[in-house]
């Protein structure tokens, strides 16, 4: 079933090009964790990968591994992550919510591997808040289904791993 964008929760889903990139990522993990991307944790479940799925969305209660969650309200998990791949709702999310959000996932680890998606033009407000994690901008960005593709909208993917892009 298709599943039409919610923009009142800022969802946004990413083309296809980006979700098949994603999740060449998250398959080379065992614990991948996919917090506001049901559409990559869609495609690990295609592949037949377990993966878990921390969204506000019930529409997406179907994949294996869906648990509501509010970014807003975190709490942790029974799982220690691989990896974190998040998109979250940027507009409205403070840096500071995100930061605690994933801080509480990582169970406190600043060692946590993450890959992060945001705008391009507020990297330096992200690196800096995630300074403990070590973020940098990887250069590569995210192309999404009916977002316009102009300077302004411009979401870059950020880690704290050796990941510069697919290879
Ligand atoms: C920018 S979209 C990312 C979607 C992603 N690009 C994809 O293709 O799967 C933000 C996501 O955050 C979710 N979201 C919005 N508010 C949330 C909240 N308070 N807690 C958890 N998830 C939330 C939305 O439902 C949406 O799926």
């Amino acid at each position: 079933m298709r599943i039409d964008e919610n923009h009142q929760l800022e969802q946004y889903f990413f083309d296809r090009p980006t979700i098949d990139m994603l999740a060449d990522v998250l398959v080379q993990v065992d614990e991948p964790c996919c917090l506001c991307v049901p559409m990559v944790a869609r495609e690990l479940n295609a592949r037949g990968r377990a993966v878990t799925l921390l969204e506000a969305d019930k529409r997406f209660a179907d994949i294996p591994g869906f648990t509501e969650y509010d970014l807003y309200r975190p709490r942790s998990v029974e799982r220690r992550f691989d990896l974190i791949l998040c998109d979250p709702p940027f507009n409205r999310v403070l840096l500071s919510q995100l930061f605690t959000a994933i801080r509480v996932l990582a169970r406190g680890s600043f060692a946590q591997p993450l890959l992060l998606a945001w705008p391009a033009d507020r990297a330096s407000d992200l690196i800096g808040t995630f300074a403990p994690f070590g973020l940098r901008a990887t250069g590569v960005v995210a192309g999404y289904r009916s977002v316009k593709d102009i300077p302004e909208n411009r979401i870059e993917l950020f880690t704290n791993m050796s990941w510069s892009g697919p290879s």
